[in-house]
């Protein structure tokens, strides 16, 4: 038996291969089937089964593309009513899916979702060995109720006593020594607190994770589990439809996306579409040079969801500026999150665009020690942080405003287009986002800090202040 946790850090997401005598299934697959198709070739394998924990609402899953390309069956857990746009096996709750000489039992354990199911992985011998355990149970965390109330019908409260019952009835009881794969770790909006590690014992976790305290009561953990959740992004309801009633083949997304176009193409296309430029190029490269009204998310970032968080409507057409050579990625990374409307890409990049002499801007971008000196000569009167609030909350610059870039359309309505801005974030990723968003609607007077709240610390040059503001 072969067990593997294929984990993508943009989106801190975990799928599963696991083998057993020439069988093998997929967890929680991501878009790019490939690496599994592969992985299961490298071992002879047939691919039996692509489990699915729930309908997701973070990213695409593969599980479509998986099961064509694989001629494999999708499992979903009871509740789940996928469309009739792809076949489905909705297991019952206890049902055994044998994998060559090992088995998964399904559990139903709703709550984070009223479909969420968790596999529990059987070996050779029948010993209970594994649990992936979707978005129930993180690794320090449980899965957010609060993002299924509408196809629930449902509170949020009600949607956590639901996973309470589920956390007490059907995962507590089992082995101590039993491991725990999740499909997701820190930095994932599917949940709030959780761990840096991507899997554990559930002995260890019944010992550390706040929300299963053996002498917790259920109130207490409907509190705890609701406490402090932000509003989930907009694409994440579009995500869940997407998983629930099916979408285009990958190979038909990448095709559209990776259609080369020269400057006047590029600018013809931009003319007709009304499609959103967006460049992928680091942030201080962008700023020096960039097709005007085109907006800035770094490739080597959590590019993914802040392409979601930015991009209200995954039916946005987009045109991209990428370094040569990463457009096929960049159109894969957007598809991982639903957008899956690439018209194509410049060719040859910026660098062309230049060349030929055509319109650019630029974004005025400055280092901590010029910063400190403006703000000594009174030059930089107003300061945006763009963190998110609790990071602006841990400890920040004395003078700076909270504007996070998670609510930027709330954060806009409170500067003043008259009025210059410096703007920074943690380490000049998120602002040069915020700034280009903003130049793109007309807002020409904010200067990036670069290298962000990191690089200032790092100067001991800027008074900082840790408190809670009232009211937040
Ligand atoms: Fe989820």
């Amino acid at each position: 038996m072969k067990v593997e946790q294929i984990y993508t850090g943009c989106l801190a997401q975990g799928a599963y291969y696991i083998e057993s005598e020439g069988e093998a299934v997929v967890i929680d697959p991501l878009r790019e089937v490939k690496p599994y198709l592969e992985r299961a070739k490298k071992d002879g394998a047939k691919i039996k089964y692509v489990l699915e924990t729930h309908f997701h609402a973070d990213f695409v899953s593969g599980h479509q593309d998986l099961a064509r390309q694989a001629w494999a069956t999708i499992v979903f857990g009871p509740n789940a009513d996928p469309t009739p746009n792809f076949m489905a096996r909705i297991a019952t709750d206890g049902e055994i899916l044998q994998v060559g000489k090992v088995s998964f039992k399904v559990l139903h354990t709703p709550g984070h979702t009223m479909e969420s199911t968790c596999y529990l992985l059987r070996d050779e011998a029948g010993k209970d060995v594994a649990l992936f355990s979707g978005d129930t149970l993180f690794i320090g965390d449980v899965g957010r109720p609060d993002l299924a109330q509408k196809a629930a019908d449902m509170t949020q409260e009600q949607l956590a006593e639901t996973l309470f019952d589920s956390l007490r009835t059907k995962i507590m009881p089992l082995s101590d020594d039993i491991v725990v794969y999740p499909a997701h770790g820190a930095g994932s909006a599917c949940g709030k607190n959780m761990s840096k590690e991507t899997s554990d014992s559930l002995g260890h976790q019944k010992l550390v994770n706040y929300a299963l305290r053996a002498d917790m009561s259920k109130a207490e953990f409907v509190k705890e589990v609701t406490d402090g959740l932000l509003p989930p992004p907009a694409y994440f309801s579009l995500n869940v439809a997407m998983n629930r009633t099916g979408y285009d083949p990958i190979g038909s997304v990448m095709e559209r996306g990776t259609r080369a176009l020269n400057a006047r193409a590029f600018e013809a296309v931009a003319g007709v579409a009304d499609a959103l430029l967006l460049d992928t190029r680091a942030p201080e490269v962008f700023a020096k040079g960039f097709i005007p009204n085109s907006i800035n998310i770094g490739i080597d970032g959590s590019f993914a969801p802040w392409a979601g968080a930015m991009i209200p409507d995954v039916k946005q057409q987009i045109l991209l500026i990428t370094d040569p050579g990463r457009e096929e990625e960049t159109v894969m990374r957007l598809a991982r999150v639903g957008y899956d409307h690439c018209l194509g890409y410049l060719e040859g990049g910026f660098e062309v665009w230049e060349k030929e002499g055509r319109e650019v801007d630029t974004i005025e971008s400055i280092d901590v020690d010029l910063f400190a000196e403006r703000i000594a000569k009174g030059e930089a009167e107003n300061i945006l942080d763009v963190r998110k609030y609790g990071e602006y909350e841990a400890e920040h610059i004395t003078r700076a405003e909270t504007a996070p870039l998670d609510f930027l359309n709330d954060s806009m309505l409170h500067i003043d287009r008259n009025k210059t801005y410096h703007v920074h974030c943690a380490g000049g990723y998120r602002s040069m986002i915020f700034i280009s968003a903003l130049r793109a609607r007309g807002y020409d007077n904010l200067i990036d800090v670069a290298g962000g709240f990191a690089a200032m610390k790092k100067s001991g040059k800027f008074e900082t202040t840790e408190f809670v503001c009232a009211g937040k």
